[in-house]
């Protein structure tokens, strides 16, 4: 007898290749024009599917997931972040959650170290002065940003993506320091020459460049808040890469504003796809459009762990890139 294939709802449109090949293996639901699903919709594809591949733009909170129909058993999420997805809720329903580690950390790792100098040496400020007409030839004092080498680098959040951003600061001769729930271990810690801060208010008040490189979690919410931003530097820079939800996004604009810090390099917000309109006026700010892990090898590899997770559960066992309550 045929073994039935698992019907397989995919939320958004994914690149063609791992579309294609989720055709092929599974019985795959394709979203093919890529409107976000509404809560409806979202609770009607849980109705029906063994397997639901979602994405950031998808709010699989508790009350979503107790309307999950009883053959949703694996959600397999296109991309690395969960914040969206209640993992204890999901857990407690017997609903296994996979994610795709690791095959975006180069891709978010340079992607930061682009925005560091994006804002220190003032680069789209430059290109948008001279794409308006305003470069009139060389001048001694103008567009001058901030030299990176010789400063510190303050990364709150020491996980693959922190090291990775590391071990390209290190190149730039940039000084590592982080803070992370424990230490790295003393290999990586050597090999980074890195300074191991455990509290996050004493490193703050030291840095000249602030990552945010952790997960959005409860205990990660707001961990920049009003407060510990007044601890920073007013000549520092802070980019974050992570989630929007980490800083006190009305906070940072209105220190921006007022000059107490000296840039922003921002890929995600707080309220995305809002953005405090705030931010979109100043001059010493980057803003991406939460793009640090849009490339198309990464996307294709995203989508390959979605299959081999999707596979290996299929076949009786334990998705590689489970998570896990405990991990959060
Ligand atoms: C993803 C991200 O592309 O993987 C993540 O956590 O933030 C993004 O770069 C996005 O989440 C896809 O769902």
């Amino acid at each position: 007898m045929p073994v039935r294939k698992p019907k397989v709802v995919v939320t958004r449109r994914l690149p063609d290749p791992v579309e294609t090949r989720m055709r092929e293996l599974f019985d795959t639901e394709l979203n093919l024009d890529d409107a976000p699903l509404k809560p409806d919709a979202l609770v009607a594809a849980m109705s029906r599917a063994d397997v639901l591949v979602p994405t950031i733009t998808d709010r699989i909170d508790a009350s979503v997931i107790a309307k999950a129909g009883e053959r949703l058993k694996l959600i397999a999420n296109f991309g690395a972040g969960v914040d969206h997805i209640d993992i204890p809720a999901a857990a407690e329903r017997g609903i296994t959650v996979t994610n795709t580690p690791g095959v975006l950390t180069d891709d978010t790792a340079d992607m930061t170290m682009g925005l560091v100098m994006a804002v220190a040496r003032r680069v789209v400020e430059g290109a948008e002065a001279l794409q308006h007409g305003e470069f009139h030839g060389w001048t001694p004092t103008w567009m001058l940003g901030r030299r990176i080498g010789g400063k510190r680098l303050g990364i709150i959040g020491m996980g693959r993506i922190g090291q990775a951003l590391a071990r390209r600061a290190r190149a730039f001769g940039i000084a590592i320091h982080y803070h992370n729930r424990k230490p790295v271990s003393p290999r990586i810690a050597e090999e980074l020459e890195a300074t191991y801060w455990e509290s996050l208010d004493q490193m703050l008040a030291r840095m000249d460049i602030i990552s945010v490189n952790c997960p959005h979690t409860p205990a990660t919410y707001h961990l920049l808040s009003a407060r510990r931003l007044k601890l920073i530097r007013p000549h520092a820079i802070v980019v974050n890469t992570a989630r929007g939800e980490i800083i006190d996004e009305a906070a940072l604009a209105a220190m921006l504003e007022a000059g107490e810090l000296a840039g922003a390099g921002l890929d995600v917000f707080e309220h995305e796809p809002a953005v405090n309109p705030k931010l979109l006026k100043l001059p010493n700010v980057v803003l991406l459009p939460h793009m640090s892990s849009a490339t198309i090898e990464g996307r294709v590899d995203m989508g390959e762990k979605v299959i081999v997770n999707i596979r290996t559960w299929m076949d009786g066992h334990k998705p590689p890139d489970r998570v896990i309550p405990a991990m959060l």
